[in-house]
């Protein structure tokens, strides 16, 4: 029983398996590298792509979307391609490492100066303090949509706001949000949205991507062969291409156009409701150990999928071994990439266990999930 969804979505549904056997066997050309059928054949798949992942996130055009291996090389992308020597950045106290390490790097390497909304343990944030911090020194704000270790889905659209009024870029990393809850970035005002394919976007891993706004340019983040304007020794100026140098993973972006189709069929409200009941079913039904300290927001508010949660004073380290030995059960233990998430909630140096569910877990699964640890917290008083 798979309960490891954050970290990466199993099982995808059947059409993606299909999808990149389907390319691997049967296409196999790079797209944009060639004029024979096959290729024209990769073009389109890369393409439509792109459309079903512009279509997803509300943005007008397919070349709005960049293709690149995780949301952490796009979140890469957007903090190297923006700050520099001395430029102030905002971001919240409960970043996931793909964001905080980037960030830590430029500190020490270009002087940046990092400033932190903090977040709460019940995982709320501000809006007040984060325009308190915004100056005309700042260059960009870099805010997770959900932690993947508290599981609240921050107010995207009122930070946002409040960043435009100052002229403020904003960089959403949406790798626990995207696949979970409807995202329009149009609505929302974001200008830039890092997702992830593997995780609720349910598509093979190396893929992932990168929303930016129309007019906006970013420096590169590597520089190669792109399939056009090959004559000239730098980037192509327009977006996809100046970002994607290199043969992009075709065989992964076939099965994610699959992902994403399988998600706009689905419906991306139905799913969110989904793993929203199966998370408040879980909640309630802990409700009653009192041994089983659960994190984040109170059961009924709005989460992506998520649930940390500690017995006691056991190591959930123990508990995720027992709880695959004895049930079968897939948890992840530890501090999940995001130590900075963990020094809100006052875990670091525990670590929490993580149940994170997907589309493909049911209510039963659930309650058995429910008697597993209720039994484990009574094994341990
Ligand atoms: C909030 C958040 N940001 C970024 C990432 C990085 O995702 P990836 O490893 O797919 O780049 C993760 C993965 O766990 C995450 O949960």
């Amino acid at each position: 029983m798979y309960f490891d969804n954050s970290a990466t979505s199993f099982p995808k549904p059947e059409c993606v398996y299909n999808a990149v056997m389907d390319y691997m066997k049967n296409v196999g050309a790079s797209p944009g590298r060639g004029t024979y059928a096959k290729a024209e054949e990769a073009n389109r798949l890369l393409y439509q792509t792109r459309k079903a992942a512009a279509r997803l996130f509300g943005a007008p055009r397919p070349s709005n979307i960049v293709f690149t291996a995780n949301s952490t090389e796009a979140i890469n992308l957007v903090i190297k391609g923006i700050l520099r020597q001395g430029d102030h950045v905002i971001t919240t106290s409960c970043e996931h490492n793909a964001v905080w390490r980037p960030l830590k790097k430029l500190e020490q390497s270009l002087g940046i100066v990092v400033h932190t909304i903090p977040c709460s343990p019940d995982g709320s944030i501000s809006v007040k303090d984060a325009e308190s911090l915004l100056s005309p020194l700042v260059r960009l704000a870099v805010f997770v949509h959900s932690s993947n270790v508290i599981g609240s889905v921050f107010p995207v659209g009122e930070l946002t706001e409040i960043a435009r009024k100052h002229g403020v870029p904003v960089l959403v990393d949406a790798s626990q949000t995207a696949g979970c809850v409807p995202i329009d970035v149009e609505e929302l005002g974001v200008d830039y949205l890092a997702f992830t394919g593997h995780k609720g976007l349910m598509g093979p891993s190396g893929t992932g991507g990168l929303y930016i706004r129309d007019g906006l340019v970013l420096d590169t983040l590597k520089e190669g062969g792109t399939g056009s304007m090959a004559v000239s020794p730098f980037q192509p100026e327009d977006a996809p291409d100046r970002y994607e140098a290199g043969t992009i993973n075709m065989a992964g972006l076939a099965g994610f156009k699959a992902s994403l189709e399988f998600i706009d069929e689905t419906g991306i409200e139905e799913i969110s409701r989904h793993k929203q009941s199966l998370i408040t079913r879980l909640m309630e039904g802990l409700e009653s150990e009192s041994d089983i300290i659960m994190y984040g927001p109170p059961s009924g508010v709005l989460r992506s999928g998520l649930l940390s949660l500690n017995i006691g004073g056991a190591s959930p380290y123990d508990i995720a071994a027992l709880l695959d030995k004895r049930y079968g059960i897939m948890t992840r233990a530890g501090l999940h990439c995001a130590p900075q998430a963990h020094r809100v909630l006052g875990t670091v140096e525990t670590g929490t266990l993580r149940v994170s569910v997907g589309w493909f877990n049911t209510k039963q699964q659930i309650d058995t999930l429910v008697l597993a640890l209720k039994e484990i917290a009574q094994e341990l008083r």
